[in-house]
């Protein structure tokens, strides 16, 4: 069998050539990591997780008519996708204090912000995505001012949308940060939602005992990461109800 060929890994996720032209094929690894990668560990499971949760999140988002890269499910940790290319941005938005907000300007986490706060990171490893402003952006040539509204209308049509999912089943989505890519339809360039969405990329807090069920368990060692995550799934119903990830996650097609 021809091997494929792999087009870039990160320190979650392996994108492959797709079968198409204009497609890949994104692998989700189990590895997490933590502050620039400082932090590693393997955790069994959670790429399975991720693969069906970014597939449930960007399904949701293309019935309400938010473009998005996803195509389809290939396999328990393969999906298909459009290939984007990628503004090297991480959009981040905020609606309740946490995390280097709450460290920058010294709010206690869990205060509740006036209004969702869109605030942009440069997407590089080496530097530790620095945070930057839309002058950056801009005067760097990551992005123009369209692209910017474009943006910030994409990430708070996400945020409406994943806050009203998460609030249904308990859930409160504190942040959460998406990636932006551009495709071109001849000399037409949309931007579309890209990478993906699962509780490696928001912080998500139960509404009633405040129990993280996100990446800061790993962070900030609270406890077990696919314990949490597998929570999130069956809250989704992307989980049998009585699933516990030691059962290993048998997923619900
Ligand atoms: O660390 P910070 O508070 O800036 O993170 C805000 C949100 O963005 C969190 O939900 C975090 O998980 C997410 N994030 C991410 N990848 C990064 C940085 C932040 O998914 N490289």
């Amino acid at each position: 069998m021809a091997r494929r060929k792999k087009i870039y890994e990160g320190k979650a996720k392996i994108l492959y050539e797709g079968p198409e032209p204009g497609t890949f094929v994104q692998y989700f690894k189990d590895d997490a990591t933590a502050f620039n990668a400082q932090k590693k560990d393997v955790i069994e499971g959670k790429g399975v997780l991720n693969n069906r949760l970014s597939e449930f999140f960007m399904q949701g988002l293309t019935n309400i008519g938010v473009p998005n890269h996803f195509i389809r499910r290939i396999n328990m940790r393969e999906q298909l996708i459009r290939q984007v290319e990628i503004i090297p941005l991480e959009v981040i938005v905020r609606n309740f204090a946490a995390g280097s907000l709450s460290k920058r300007l010294g709010m206690e986490e869990g205060t509740a912000l006036p209004r969702p706060i869109v605030e942009y990171s440069y997407k590089n490893d080496a530097l530790g995505d620095p945070m930057v402003s839309e002058e950056y952006v801009v005067a760097f040539g990551w992005a123009n001012q369209q692209d910017l509204d474009d943006i910030v209308s994409l990430a708070l049509r996400v945020n409406d949308f994943l806050s009203g999912v998460f609030y249904a089943v308990g859930i409160k989505l504190v942040d959460f940060k998406i990636e932006v890519g551009r495709i071109w339809d001849g000399d037409f360039m949309r931007l579309i939602v890209a990478d993906e969405i699962s509780p490696d990329s928001c912080r998500l807090w139960d509404v009633k005992s405040g129990r993280k069920l996100d990446k800061d368990v790993f962070r900030r060692d609270l406890g077990d990461l696919a314990d949490a995550y597998s929570e999130v799934a069956r809250r989704l119903g992307v989980l049998p109800a009585q699933t516990t990830h030691l059962t290993k996650p048998t997923l619900i097609n």
